[in-house]
């Protein structure tokens, strides 16, 4: 797909890799660009003409009628987290905690559900799951379950929806503002979680952004994973 003059909707579009995605959709010359999250009066930086949209991934309703009023269009990338995440040992965690990491899903999902019908035939989506998911570390199993989930969905979804495209990017750790730490503490967390990757640094949402071009450009590749993990998964 050639991304100039083409249209793209990016739920997540506000912050991380999902705001690098929309940056690099706008340097590649996309004609309309539509930025979603529940708070997008937060973001900086963002090209002038990126239309910004409030709404939550879980909202139904609000995704029906937003998607009716787009017509046809190219692209459509999800990197919205969702909701809360639980971490620590699957033993000690509070169920409902480990339940609302699904939020990411449902989210996923009911952005297919409403999105795929208005996607152009030779159209891609790309959503975004994380390294748990094929190699769980201790202390990720709710990411790991999540994430495996959502690959298995856009494999299975793929068959469906084709000859629209899905594809799945798959990062590994990401300097991002997901991470609330500050300074040193950052700094170490980034360190202490990267440090047995073959590549023991956090990644940048941009390299992250740069598989989603990926995915979204080669015309040959639905229903597949690109991970994006400094080498998590052989570590
Ligand atoms: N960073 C990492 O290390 C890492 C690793 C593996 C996988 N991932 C995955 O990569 C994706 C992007 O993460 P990120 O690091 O870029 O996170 P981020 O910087 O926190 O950005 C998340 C974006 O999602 C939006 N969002 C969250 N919940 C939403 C909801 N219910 N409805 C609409 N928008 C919502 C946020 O805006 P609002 O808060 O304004 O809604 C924000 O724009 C996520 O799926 C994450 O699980 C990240």
């Amino acid at each position: 797909m050639n991304i100039s003059g083409k249209k793209a909707i990016i739920f997540g579009g506000t912050s991380g890799i999902g705001l690098s995605t929309v940056k690099m959709l706008f340097e590649k010359g996309a004609s309309k660009i539509i930025a979603i999250s529940r708070n997008p009066e937060k973001v900086s930086e963002i090209p002038d003409n990126v239309e910004l949209v409030k709404l939550d991934v879980l909202d139904e309703n609000g995704l029906k009628t937003f998607f009716d009023k787009q017509g046809e269009f190219d692209i459509l990338v999800n990197s919205a987290t969702g909701g809360a995440r639980a971490l620590g040992p699957f033993l000690n965690m509070d169920m409902e905690g480990y339940r609302n990491s699904f939020f990411k899903l449902w989210g996923y999902s009911n952005v297919v559900r409403y999105g795929t019908e208005n996607l152009k035939n030779d159209g891609c989506i790309v959503l975004v799951s994380g390294s748990p998911a094929r190699n769980c570390r201790p202390g990720y199993i709710a990411l790991s379950s999540v994430g495996g989930a959502v690959e298995a969905f856009a494999r299975g979804i793929a068959k469906e929806i084709n000859p629209k495209r899905i594809n799945v990017v798959s990062p590994g750790t990401i300097d991002t503002p997901m991470s609330p730490l500050m300074g040193e503490e950052r700094k170490t967390f980034y360190q202490n979680a990267t440090k047995t990757n073959l590549i023991p640094r956090a990644g940048t949402p941009e390299e992250v952004a740069q598989g989603i071009i990926f995915a979204i450009e080669n015309d040959f590749i639905t229903g597949t994973t690109i991970d994006v993990d400094g080498g998590w998964l052989l570590s």
